[in-house]
């Protein structure tokens, strides 16, 4: 197992509140320099843009192999056991190559445009269920089941174990916590247990009947000669809950957060405008996407970023501070549908590990406003929400853990 770099010992903040929105250390951060050695958690930490791109995308100087990580997901009972196609995310290229291609050739344009109108069917039935006028919890109503029932039914899941596959993802997502260290390790074994029992049958089944899902994608997927066995299908499967399930859960949640909180003139716009739907969605996971951040390990001594750095430290890339640099974005910690460059944003990293579900996750957003404004005409806040109780910690940082709105 790779050693856990806890988020706190790099940064403690004294609420759930301020880490969910930490725009003041980011400026403090940014000002700082790129680049900065935290004592306490014995890592470098970039923040700039510049610095953060080159860390994620300059393989030959910032690997993903290192023994040390800010990321406590787990996708095996032992990483380091686990098969080279699938941990493809912790290599560093050519030998991520083979794992990714694998992947990369079931989220292509073309399925993406095939899957559309089951996801926006998923889309229209949660939204159909939101009563007008009614005070409704915007995450228990669709920030927490659209992205699980979207990830199920491209998988091919059959729909009445969705249940089931949220309380895996969710389990696999519980944060690192050094006091429970060892309770949590246990249920998450126990999950990933119960996840291969349950999915084995489900691929052999499979086999025999191939349809227009992603596990009978990866059954047919080939690259140099090679294919993957039921158990990498299996491994291949957790990655893709592991990665895209708790993300885009976020995504909606602060999504919403943004339209009653940070601008409520938003929803009238995009009633208004549906065609600034696709620049709302960049600006969302410039300005709302936090914690965002991925380590590398230094694999030979640079000083590329300006400063010394040796073979074997450990820089955490930024960005969600990135993407705050006034240098790349302008007035950047105003929330603005309509500046120029906001896809330029690093939410989905950058280089040889760049996102294989961004096109989903954007769609996901894009499909949810679309149906939003068709439906509704306004959406209110309501007065008496209180931030700090509904924040939990999660991977991506302080997730919402309900958001109530009315929307008429
Ligand atoms: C990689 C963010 C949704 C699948 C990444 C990376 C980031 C990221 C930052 C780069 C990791 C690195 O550089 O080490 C996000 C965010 C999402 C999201 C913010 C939602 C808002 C998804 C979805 C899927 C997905 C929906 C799949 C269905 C993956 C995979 C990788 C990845 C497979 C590994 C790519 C590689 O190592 O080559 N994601 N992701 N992600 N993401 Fe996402």
């Amino acid at each position: 197992m790779k050693e856990i770099i806890s988020l706190q010992d790099i940064k403690h903040f004294d609420s759930r509140s301020e880490q969910f929105q930490p725009l003041e250390w980011y400026k403090s951060m940014l000002e700082s320099g790129s680049i900065s050695y935290n004592e306490n958690s014995d890592t470098w930490n970039a923040f700039k843009y510049d610095a953060v791109k080159t860390v994620l995308s300059d393989y030959e100087h910032f690997s993903s192999e290192g023994d040390r990580t800010t990321i406590s997901v787990k996708f095996s009972e032992d990483d380091k056991q686990m098969n080279s196609k699938v941990n493809f995310l912790k290599m560093d290229p050519p030998h991520n190559r083979k794992g990714r291609s694998l992947l990369a050739s079931a989220f292509t344009p073309r399925s993406l445009e095939n899957w559309k109108p089951r996801i926006n069917q998923i889309a229209e039935n949660l939204i159909t269920q939101i009563e007008k006028g009614k005070t409704e919890d915007i995450v228990a109503a669709l920030a927490n089941p659209m992205p699980a029932m979207v990830m199920s039914d491209l998988l091919g899941i059959p729909k009445p174990d969705v249940i089931k596959f949220k309380k895996w993802v969710d389990i696999l997502f519980l944060p690192y916590d050094k006091s429970k260290k060892d309770v949590i390790d246990n249920q998450k074994n126990q999950a990933i247990k119960e996840f291969f029992t349950y999915l084995q049958p489900v691929i052999i089944e499979k086999r025999q009947q191939l349809q227009d899902d992603i596990i009978s994608d990866l059954i047919r997927a080939e690259v140099d000669g090679e294919r993957l066995t039921d158990f990498e299908i299996i491994e291949m499967t957790m990655a893709i809950l592991g990665a895209g399930v708790e993300t885009t859960s976020h995504m909606i949640s602060t999504s919403f957060y943004a339209l009653l909180y940070d601008d409520n003139e938003l929803f009238s716009e995009l009633k208004a405008h549906p065609e600034y739907i696709d620049r709302t969605v960049e600006e969302m996971l410039r300005y709302r996407f936090h914690m965002s951040r991925r380590d590398r390990t230094v694999k030979k001594d640079n000083n590329i970023l300006g400063v010394e750095l040796k073979k074997g430290d450990v820089v955490v890339a930024w960005m969600s501070a990135a993407n705050m640099d006034e240098e790349m974005f302008e007035e950047p910690f105003q929330l603005n549908i309509h500046r120029k460059n906001n896809k330029k944003h690093l939410t989905f990293g950058n280089g040889p590990h760049f996102c294989l579900g961004a096109p989903l996750a954007r769609l996901e957003l894009k499909l949810i406003l679309e149906n939003l404004v068709k439906r509704f005409s306004k959406i209110e806040p309501i007065e008496s929400f209180e931030l700090e109780p509904n924040l939990t910690d999660s991977a991506t940082g302080q997730t919402l853990t309900s958001l109530p709105l009315k929307l008429s």
